[in-house]
């Protein structure tokens, strides 16, 4: 038994259990209850004037953090991109004033995430990373800190959740110098903030998940498919599937299937589609009735009242009711305890998956 994991099996399931502290600190202090104010350590009022557009640079799991962060900037009236850093590294864009360079790293060790913000060092950067004193610490203007806690599987969670977290504070803090004015529903959104963690620990206190996991325990390929936030964490449901239990899975925006991906869909390929409780759910249900329509088994991982929707599908995994913003991050949790349970039902080491590192430091 090793201490470390605190009575959990594997680190990874510890990770997943401590979201719930770990979304609270990345939120504490940072936002009040009433959702009016974004404290965001010393990024005061007036930090982000003169900043118009922002590129996102990340890799792996980090990087769907980028693509939600993306979603979440565009969505305030701050144009943003996401880039896998070693194609912003390989082709960085023209320097325009105004454009603020926001490295994602959990570890703040990624050589090509590294390498991109040197690409870009002539615009102003930034790093949201997880570990004080990092290299990209120092590579960077500006840090700041994702407060997710240590995170020793290899397989990250918890610090997407935080990243997620802090990033949606930061898009609101940019929004408010960029634009003049707090985002439409800021008071909605970021109280809905505060209530993320408890929901999250509901998510994991309910045990839905594993009996997922069995049920489609001899499928051939697993597909995940969402849109905006949604498709981020389709796409992180995907990563993860693939790095701990070593079957096909792939991620895709809900739109992209039926150019291409709906030809791979049959009896055996369970289909995860992430609903994200806002008016794009009718286009994703959309979707879902054409797999459904092909043989393909859907998983509907959605929040509040979902009868509609289990009539449609074949399983819904339900995640409590939040901000139409926040509920990928509910459904991101419910996914990682998907991929961990079928990574056990197959004995595969969950910890320290095959071919893989923490951090790719080359
Ligand atoms: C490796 C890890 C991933 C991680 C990625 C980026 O591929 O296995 O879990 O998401 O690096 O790491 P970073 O520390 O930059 O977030």
């Amino acid at each position: 038994q090793d201490t470390g994991k605190g009575g959990y099996d594997h680190y990874m399931l510890k990770e997943i259990n401590e979201q719930p502290t770990a979304l609270g600190r990345s939120v504490s202090g940072r936002t009040d209850s009433g959702g009016e104010e974004v404290d965001l350590d010393g990024f005061l009022p007036g930090s982000f004037d003169g900043i118009d557009r922002v590129h996102l640079v990340a890799m792996g799991t980090s990087y769907h953090a980028a693509m939600y962060a993306e979603s979440l900037l565009a969505r305030r009236g701050v144009p943003a991109r996401a880039f896998m850093s070693s194609e912003y590294a390989g082709s960085t864009p023209p320097e325009e004033d105004g454009t603020l360079v926001i490295a994602i790293s959990q570890s703040g060790e990624t050589a090509d995430t590294i390498a991109a913000v040197r690409a870009a060092s002539a615009e102003r950067t930034m790093v949201a990373t997880n570990v004080v004193g990092s290299s990209l610490t120092r590579e960077c203007d500006d840090t700041l800190l994702v407060r997710a806690g240590p995170e020793i599987g290899v397989a990250a969670t918890k610090s997407f959740s935080a990243q997620v977290a802090t990033l949606s504070l930061l898009a609101e803090r940019i929004r408010r110098d960029a634009v003049g004015d707090p985002s439409p529903d800021a008071a909605a959104f970021l109280s809905a903030l505060t209530r993320l963690p408890d929901q999250v620990r509901r998510v994991v206190e309910s045990g839905a998940a594993e009996r997922i996991a069995d049920a489609f325990a001899d499928s051939e390929s697993y597909f995940f498919i969402g849109r905006g936030p949604g498709h981020a964490v389709a796409l992180e449901g995907a990563l993860k599937f693939k790095e701990i239990t070593y079957e096909h899975a792939e991620g895709f925006t809900a739109a992209e299937l039926k150019h291409g991906p709906l030809a791979l869909v049959t009896e055996e390929t369970p289909v995860f589609a992430v609903f994200n409780g806002g008016t794009d759910d009718t286009e994703t249900l959309g979707n879902v009735k054409e797999i459904r329509a092909r043989g393909g088994p859907v998983v509907a991982v959605a929040g509040g009242e979902t009868s509609d929707l289990a009539e449609t599908v074949d399983h819904v995994l339900s995640v409590p009711s939040t901000h139409p913003e926040l509920a990928g991050v509910l459904a991101n949790v419910q996914l990682q305890l998907v991929a961990y349970h079928a990574a056990k039902q197959r004995g595969r080491a969950i910890d320290k998956p095959r071919n893989l590192a923490k951090s790719v430091t080359v």
